[in-house]
């Protein structure tokens, strides 16, 4: 059985510190319940590029042109993108974060791009993005200011989301700085939502809201999926191990709530791949891929893809992981195990869409982070399980 079912996963295999395996299951798997946000968006995780993590809130072009928030670093992205192999893999959403913005709203109220930094504007740069297939996302906020401090969409959801559908935005990541209650929170969350639907338009509408919510209480799950395509539940990743691994934690410890939330339409988004910087080994990249994709997370990379190894590009553009996290049924997988002696952590994925019946395991070491160091039994144990 192992044999017959191996073939969509025998690149993770060969990826190396990521042992993976296929066997039949004996529960049958349905159909993907039609639930949550109604805009026929994001029916598997949405794959593209994000700044944030690698260009930051870097506004300075007069000293660092090349990697200053401005539509040279989007256009020159977008052109990769399209050139050289994402764009035929599955990354099709160019997105914008924070920082795109003048630092006021315009005479009839709307945002605005920096005149400096974004002269053509972000019409023109949609559709350049839209010439080479692809997708713009852009960055807003529910409360009084974006977390870096540009103006907020408090009052002004309709005519933000106007806004972004006039200029042919396709995705909105809106943040959740600066709001005083939960209150606002909430309802500026579903606003936006509904300001997007009365656009016609459809945008990806992409979540912080259980972000902010947490801290007070448990956020409701399901709510939150009629509004959103997808959302982040935890603290921004930053290039480091360390914060991959919090965020791996956070994600385990919390999945009983969060993995049966998971589905085509709506994701719990663990945040950025940041495969292709400075931070992670070689064994860590690895992990971080085929975590993200047993996860259905969306695989938004934030690096420079002007300057990547060939070894992180191929790796980014592994179409055997990227399957996995594509499979159209949806299941994000969970923690089977943690033998925190061993530490062993062990996520199952979901039945391929189109074999059902599939379940992917994945096991990993945290204490090696390196190939093939995981006794043979083991796995083949769990396999008769
Ligand atoms: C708006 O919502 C309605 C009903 O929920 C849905 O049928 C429609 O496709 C949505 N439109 C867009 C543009 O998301
Ligand atoms: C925005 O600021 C106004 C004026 O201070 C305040 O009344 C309002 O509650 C704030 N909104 C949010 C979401 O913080
Ligand atoms: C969560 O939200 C759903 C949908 O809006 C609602 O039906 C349910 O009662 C809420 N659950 C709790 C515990 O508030």
């Amino acid at each position: 059985m192992m044999t017959a079912t191996m073939k969509p996963v025998s690149r993770v295999l060969r990826l190396g510190c990521v042992l993976a395996f296929c066997f039949q299951v004996l529960a049958p798997y349905g159909l993907p319940r039609a639930w949550g946000l109604d805009n026929g968006l994001a029916m598997t995780p949405t794959m593209g590029w994000l700044h944030w993590e690698r260009f930051m809130c870097n506004v300075n072009c007069q000293e660092e042109p090349d990697s200053c928030i401005s539509e040279k670093l989007f256009l020159q992205i977008a052109e990769i993108m399209a050139s050289d192999g994402w764009k035929d893999v599955g990354y099709e959403y160019i997105c914008i974060d924070d920082c795109w913005m003048a630092p006021e709203r315009d005479s009839k109220g709307r945002l605005q791009a920096d005149p400096k930094r974004f002269p053509g504007g972000i019409h023109r740069l949609a559709d350049y993005v839209h010439s080479k297939g692809l997708k713009l996302g852009i960055y807003a906020d529910v409360g009084n200011k974006t977390c870096a401090g540009f103006p907020g969409s408090f009052g002004y959801y309709d005519i933000d989301a106007q806004t972004f559908a006039d200029w042919g935005v396709d995705l909105l990541k809106f943040d959740g700085c600066y709001c005083d209650s939960i209150q606002h929170l909430a309802e500026g969350y579903k606003q936006m939502s509904l300001a997007l639907n009365r656009t016609g338009r459809s945008i990806v509408y992409s979540c912080e809201w259980p972000l902010y919510v947490w801290p007070i209480f448990k956020p409701n799950y399901t709510e939150i999926r009629e509004y959103c395509n997808h959302w982040r539940n935890f603290a921004d990743i930053y290039d480091s191990w360390e914060s991959i691994r919090k965020t791996l934690d956070w994600t385990s410890s919390n999945q009983k709530i969060i993995v049966p939330v998971a589905g085509p339409g709506g994701w719990n988004d663990p945040d950025m791949l940041v495969i292709g910087n400075f931070g992670l080994s070689r064994d860590q990249q690895i992990t971080q891929m085929a975590l993200w994709a047993i996860m259905a997370a969306p695989l938004l990379m934030s690096n420079d893809l002007r300057h990547i190894s060939p070894e992180a590009k191929a790796l980014l553009q592994d179409k055997d992981v990227i399957a996995i996290n594509q499979d159209r049924l949806g299941k994000q997988g969970y923690w089977l195990r943690k033998i925190s002696s061993l530490q062993f952590l062990a996520p199952k994925l979901s039945p391929f869409g189109l074999d059902p019946g599939n379940t992917v395991f994945l096991w990993y070491n945290e204490s090696t982070q390196e190939p093939g160091r995981i006794p043979r039994q083991h796995h083949q144990q769990r396999g008769k399980d």
